[in-house]
């Protein structure tokens, strides 16, 4: 299995490394909490993933539904701290025939983020190194584009543009694992009031920052807009108000997907104790792990669903949807691979209904 070759070419420059991903931006320190097991099923599982994916797709050129080609955009090369890093641009599409609202018209944003180069290092470091030092580089999986960020962004713009009123203007929206900071930007440029994006992996947050401080549009302050934040979802604090909550992709292992579970029990809980204060959520999930779907493993989500259920509002639940032609790297190649995604949506809390 190619883990286990992975697993082998542990390299030595760790101590370099280490510095490097922690000396960035965001001053506080990533305190790692999930248990190392739940990481390494979660990067075994991927590489099986992305190696049965290879094939048939790696470096082929298909466009987007919108009909922008991923890899029609330059990239751009550039370092944070010593780390080499890369730009992408992901054109975002919604299909507006799709929806049925009239005055939604056909929308495309470009978004552009900041990747580690060879994201594949971070990933063989992280495991080469003693725990006690995995606690001080924290999770490692936000250097790179996840699908489920793109699904958050398109459910972003639709809340934006097919609706009677935008729902993301003017709002303020929390991102839990923002990692590169797609949806983050997405937020922002549809007109977010404050985006406020967090992480605990001080390399994603770098690079989050990077792509807002350098972001192309300059009638458009990103870096006023969206603030970059350490944010530790198993902590006690609660969490920053907020009128929308995303979470893209966060669902690596059932301990953090109970804990993201949590968060949205908290954010819903506050939202039905406010009389109907509009609140909205987005969370998306293509890694699908066993154990990670929080609304089975949460008693809390339960409780709160019958509850949804008999005051007659719209109850927590995942839709299935897809993704085509997704074009991204994977955290243990460092080669750009087309595919198709099958991501899970759970979108509540809308105040008008979209659909
Ligand atoms: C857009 O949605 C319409 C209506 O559901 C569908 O017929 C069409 O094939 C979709 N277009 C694309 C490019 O997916
Ligand atoms: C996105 O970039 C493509 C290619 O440069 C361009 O054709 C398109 O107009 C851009 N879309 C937006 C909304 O800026
Ligand atoms: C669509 O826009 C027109 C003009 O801007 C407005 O009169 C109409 O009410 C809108 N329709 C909906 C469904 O929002
Ligand atoms: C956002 O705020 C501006 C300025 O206060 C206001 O004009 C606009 O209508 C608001 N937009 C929405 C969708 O509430
Ligand atoms: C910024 O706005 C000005 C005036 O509206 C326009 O001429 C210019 O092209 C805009 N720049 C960018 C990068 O969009």
């Amino acid at each position: 299995m190619i883990f286990f070759i992975f697993a082998s070419l542990v390299t030595v420059f760790t101590a370099h490394w280490v510095i490097a991903f922690t000396s960035n931006a965001c001053p506080n320190r990533a305190k790692f909490t999930a248990g190392t097991k739940d990481y390494i099923h979660s990067i075994r599982w991927t590489n099986k993933y992305l190696s049965r994916k290879l094939e048939p797709h790696i470096f082929a050129s298909r466009d987007f539904r919108d009909g922008t080609s991923a890899m029609d955009f330059e990239r751009r090369r550039a370092t944070l701290g010593r780390v080499p890093i890369i730009s992408r641009t992901i054109p975002i599409g919604i299909n507006v025939s799709a929806e049925p609202k009239e005055n939604c018209t056909k929308k495309t944003l470009n978004v552009t983020i900041w990747e580690m180069e060879r994201p594949s290092e971070i990933i063989q470091t992280w495991w080469s190194v003693e725990e006690s030092e995995r606690s001080v580089m924290g999770d490692p999986f936000g250097v790179v584009m996840w699908p489920g960020s793109i699904l958050a962004s398109k459910e972003l713009m639709k809340h934006h543009y097919c609706s009677r009123q935008s729902q993301i203007e003017n709002a303020t929206v929390l991102v839990l694992g923002a990692g590169t900071g797609v949806e983050a930007q997405t937020a922002g440029l549809l007109g977010a009031r404050k985006v406020i994006a967090t992480d605990i992996n001080q390399m994603a947050l770098g690079l989050l920052k990077y792509a807002i401080d350098n972001h192309g549009d300059s009638n458009y302050s990103m870096s006023s807009i969206v603030e970059c934040r350490y944010f530790d979802v198993y902590s006690d604090q609660k969490l920053p108000h907020c009128d929308i909550l995303v979470a893209a992709d966060v669902l690596y292992n059932s301990d953090l997907a109970k804990r993201i579970g949590l968060r949205v029990h908290e954010l819903v809980s506050y939202a039905l104790s406010e009389n109907g204060a509009h609140s909205g959520i987005i969370i998306t999930d293509s890694q699908k792990f066993h154990g990670t779907d929080f609304l089975l493993e949460l008693k809390e989500l339960r409780e709160l669903n019958e509850l949804l259920l008999k005051s007659g509002l719209d109850q927590l639940q995942w839709e299935d949807r897809k993704l085509q032609n997704v074009v991204g790297s994977g955290v243990l190649l460092d080669g750009d691979l087309v595919y198709d995604a099958d991501v899970r949506l759970l979108s509540w809390g809308w105040t008008t209904k979209t659909r």
